[in-house]
């Protein structure tokens, strides 16, 4: 069993009783100390060696408490920094919480009270420290997903796909259903992780995208092309309506893709045979958004209404249709609505969030009308641009 090494406090006082009296109640408390008579040697103390926690006296002779503070978060110290002052000194702690320190006591002080505070910064800055770790786990996980995991697939999937075609000698009909739906299993496992990753860029606003004007007919005719011989297996209708949009919209054609490819994989997961999807968009002009219907509970960007014109994007579908609790919820991550014969259709829960994540990063908004057994609509409204970019 490993055993926790002590605490590290470092002491900055020039009044030599006070810090000596502090370091004999600190170390009987099992703390590592240290004493600096003064702010420089107190800065050189802390760069040879790291403290947990600094008690930082306001006002030296040379460098005085706050400068040294100062410093410290400068050159990125993460150390708590507890101020200590003489009575009077009061307005200068208002700066140092400013400046970054946690906690400040008054002398003289409460040697309990002290060590309570002390105890709690100490704490508190090691719950920081974790999760601070816990978040670069989670990045340099996704970053392994993006790399070690999703480029051997993608060769997996090249190398399929070339027996499929034949190329390495000739393959039944039988065989090449068996390929194609190996295909798109790697090819589903390949999405789940572009979500799971793009969402992350999009919380940490890293994702990166090129902006154009793009027809969003366009994107639809491609999704029903790409999706077509899919439909025709599970024996359902997949069409784009006749009515269509000649207005542009300011997105990045390759993310507005994945979020039409995400609704219209969805539509097709929870179809059943026979049934249909159909794929539409039109022009709205700013007056008719009261007809739109947007529910109360979606978040609009704050300029929306604004525009004078919009794009009504809607994949609709004749599936089995999600119950009134679970419209806004299936947009969170990890969500996944209803009953365990939907969960045994697999997924992760992430291709709604991505769309959620995709859309208001265009300045748009997404929901889901539906009524259970009676199919879905995912309807998104984007502003119209006419200007060149
Ligand atoms: N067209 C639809 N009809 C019925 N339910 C739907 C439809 N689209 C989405 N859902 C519900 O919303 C949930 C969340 O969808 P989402 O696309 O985020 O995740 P998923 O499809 O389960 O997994 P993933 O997209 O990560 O592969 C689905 O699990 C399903 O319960
Ligand atoms: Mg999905």
């Amino acid at each position: 069993m490993t055993q926790q090494s002590p605490d590290k406090v470092l002491i900055v006082d020039d009044e030599s009783d006070i810090a000596q009296i502090l370091k004999l109640h600190l170390e009987e408390a099992g703390y590592l100390t240290s004493w600096a008579a003064n702010g420089e040697t107190g800065l050189n103390l802390l760069h040879a060696n790291g403290y947990d926690l600094v008690l930082l006296d306001v006002r030296m002779p040379g460098i005085s408490g706050v400068e040294v503070l100062r410093r410290l978060r400068s050159d990125n110290f993460d150390t708590a920094v507890i101020m200590m002052t003489a009575h009077g000194n009061e307005s200068l702690v208002v700066d140092c919480m400013k400046t970054g320190a946690v906690d400040y006591v008054a002398k003289p002080f409460d040697i309990d009270d002290l060590l309570l505070r002390i105890e709690r910064a100490i704490n508190n800055r090691r719950t920081v420290i974790e999760k601070q770790f816990l978040e670069q786990e989670k990045e340099d996980f996704i970053f392994m997903l993006s790399h070690d995991m999703k480029n051997p697939l993608t060769a997996v999937i090249g190398s399929i796909d070339i027996m499929r075609e034949g190329r390495l000698g000739p393959v039944n009909p039988e065989q090449v259903d068996y390929l194609q739906s190996s295909i798109e299993s790697c090819e589903e496992v390949v999405t789940m992780i572009d979500n799971l990753l793009d969402i992350q860029r999009f919380n940490t606003g890293r994702m990166p995208t090129r902006v154009s004007l793009v027809n969003p007919h366009t994107v639809l005719a491609e999704a029903v092309r790409r999706f077509s011989p899919a439909a025709a297996r599970e024996h359902i209708l997949l069409t784009l309506a006749a009515q269509s949009s000649s207005q542009k919209i300011a997105v990045d054609s390759s993310i507005l893709t994945r979020v039409i490819a995400n609704l219209v994989g969805n539509a097709l997961k929870f179809t059943p045979e026979n049934g249909s999807i159909t794929l539409s968009c039109r022009s709205i002009e700013n007056g008719e958004l009261p007809k739109i219907g947007i529910p109360p509970y979606v978040i609009v960007p704050a300029d929306f209404s604004g525009h004078h014109c919009f794009v009504k994007i809607s994949v609709s579908d004749t599936g089995n249709g999600i119950s009134p609790d679970d419209l806004t919820r299936i947009f969170e991550r990890y969500v996944q609505a209803g009953n365990s014969s939907q969960r045994s259709r697999g997924g992760a829960g992430l291709g709604l969030a991505f769309c959620k994540k995709a859309v208001s990063e265009f300045n748009g908004c997404i929901w889901v009308e539906s009524e259970a057994d009676r199919g879905s609509e995912f309807i998104i409204l984007l502003p119209c641009h006419s200007a060149a970019l």
